[in-house]
């Protein structure tokens, strides 16, 4: 998994300044005091105030530095030079006090030290993990007794799921657990310009995510499943007032994003 997870590195450490100027992120407002979480987290989080918060898969640090505009002790941590070294620029231009840590998720526990009241990840981060079990074990070791851990991410029947030339969504791809490669110069989810490297990315089925959290001994609090996108995955897919993309039709008949809360 290391070749693969190099791969990805490099192409992360591409995307960021693309990210980093892009309309999706507007990183103008966010320096103005813009909270860029959403009412799903902030809602199932709840309060954080004086909580310690690990932040994986932090990226460009924004959520993160919500989370600590918000209370927490929060520390993020990516595995990309570019996102972690623009997310210590911007907290330090915002006044902002969280940390920031550049690691794998998987190789974390041999730089870090230490146990958290929640474990946040979010939108768009299990596509880039090989392996859950050692993933969930991370979170578990993170992780107070009596801690919890929040994930909302993209629903696995979204990777199966393909539009047609006449805008129909259909099911054209394995739902279940498997890698895939992409080979670059594709767009990424926000407006800038394709990302010429390439890619490895995994689907993993939403039982083996439930499960591999269960084996490593986490108590599964609640699976949600929502209606709506934080992106536009499909080009049918139209933004609403609330922020959130929709298909113009079938919309309450596919899950688009899925949300579990589990504790130690
Ligand atoms: C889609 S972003 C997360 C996005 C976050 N919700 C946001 O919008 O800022 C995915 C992040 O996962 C990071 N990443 C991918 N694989 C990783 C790994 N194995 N360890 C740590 N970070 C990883 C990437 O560098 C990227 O910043």
């Amino acid at each position: 998994m290391e070749k693969q997870l190099a791969v990805n590195r490099n192409n992360w450490n591409e995307r960021t300044p693309v990210h980093a100027a892009s309309a999706f992120y507007d990183v103008a407002s966010f320096k103005k005091g813009r909270i860029t979480l959403n009412h799903i987290e902030r809602r199932e989080v709840g309060d954080v105030s004086r909580k310690t918060l690990l932040h994986l898969q932090c990226h460009f640090g924004m959520d993160t530095i919500s989370w600590s505009r918000l209370g927490a002790k929060a520390t993020g941590v990516d595995f990309s030079d570019a996102a972690i070294d623009l997310a210590r620029v911007l907290n330090n231009e915002v006044g902002a006090n969280a940390r920031f840590i550049r690691s794998n998720v998987y190789d974390l526990p041999e730089v870090l030290n230490e146990e958290f009241d929640v474990v946040f990840t979010s939108i768009g981060v299990l596509s880039w993990l090989p392996d859950l079990d050692k993933w969930a074990s991370v979170i578990h070791c993170f992780l107070r007794t009596g801690g919890a851990f929040h994930i909302l991410d993209k629903h696995p029947l979204m990777g199966m799921l393909r539009e047609s030339e006449t805008g129909d969504i259909r099911p054209a791809s394995n739902y279940f657990s498997h890698e895939r490669f992409f080979e670059g110069n594709s767009p990424t989810y926000t407006d800038g310009q394709p990302i010429a490297s390439p890619t490895y990315e995994w689907q993993h089925s939403l039982g083996d995510i439930v499960t591999a959290l269960a084996k490593a001994g986490l108590t599964i609090q609640y699976l949600h499943e929502f209606s709506v996108s934080a992106y536009r995955v499909f080009p049918c897919m139209t933004k609403h007032h609330d922020g959130w993309w929709r298909f113009p039709k079938h919309n309450h008949s596919f899950p688009q994003l899925f949300s579990i809360k589990a504790v130690k």
